[in-house]
């Protein structure tokens, strides 16, 4: 896997969004694989900065990772809200090029087979992954096994928590959802890992260099040909300082 460090996350970010504008210029029907959070936010408002310079977007198809269980679409918190407020209502890609999945389906298992059809239809040209710092990609969660395919999974306490930052209260914070699965994410043609700050940095020591393991989902990006992890010197800290991460992250108390 290729690493690429940057002095700061604004740097990095500029980094991966030339890389997207490379392939929607380069490619006549580019597919985005798209993640939400903290980290791509700046993302995408510097892609919006390339459209507003003459990027055009209309020919792109994006496909996102995730989606609550539970939230409707409308929801400040939902992740097709994140996605229409923070990068496709202030570019000209069409509404029905831009897939999430429904976490208000009535049919949870129909939404994923759905879901995993339009993957199949649209094979993502370039991935956008955060991570988390439990090593979870998408709503992948570390867990005894994985699942391969698009499917509904109970959120970690780790997890709820620290996205319990985005809700008036920890109890409003859904506790499934809907993720692509490990393989699917693996399908992507190229994988772009963004992780910013010290909390991430147990996770992409152990992504990098720790066993391939379900209790690590991000570990699997190892079986991958084409990924790059472009970080910031605070989540690439515990690269130089390998035996951090045999302390779990749980474990990391003040170091994080
Ligand atoms: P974050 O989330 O970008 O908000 O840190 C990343 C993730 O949990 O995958």
């Amino acid at each position: 896997m290729k690493v690429r460090r940057f002095s700061t996350a604004a740097l990095a970010t500029v980094y991966v969004a030339a890389q997207v504008e490379s392939l929607i210029t380069r490619e006549a029907e580019p597919v985005l694989g798209l993640a939400t959070g903290s980290t791509p936010i700046n993302l995408y408002r510097q892609l919006v900065e390339f459209h507003r310079q003459g990027l055009s977007f209309s020919h792109v198809t994006t496909i996102n990772l995730d989606e609550y269980v539970g939230l409707q679409a409308d929801h400040p918190q939902s992740y097709r809200r994140f996605m229409d407020d923070n990068l496709f209502s202030q570019v000209d890609i069409p509404p029905s090029n831009t897939f999430l999945p429904n976490g208000m389906a009535p049919n949870l298992d129909r939404e994923c087979g759905r879901y995993d059809a339009i993957l199949d239809a649209h094979p993502i040209d370039l991935q956008i992954l955060g991570i988390g710092r439990n090593g979870h990609i998408g709503f992948n969660e570390p867990d005894i096994s994985l699942k391969t395919q698009t499917h509904v999974i109970d959120l970690t306490e780790d997890t709820i928590r620290a996205n319990a930052r985005f809700f008036s209260t920890e109890a409003e914070v859904p506790t499934r959802a809907i993720t692509m699965g490990i393989q699917s994410i693996l399908q992507a043609k190229a994988i772009f890992l963004m992780a910013f700050g010290r909390d991430k940095a147990w996770a992409v020591q152990r992504a990098l260099s720790g066993e391939v393991s379900t209790e690590v989902p991000a570990s699997f990006l190892q079986m991958h040909p084409n990924v790059t992890f472009v970080l910031d010197e605070e989540a690439a800290e515990m690269l130089d300082d390998p035996h951090a991460a045999v302390l779990g992250h749980e474990n990391l108390g003040s170091r994080l």
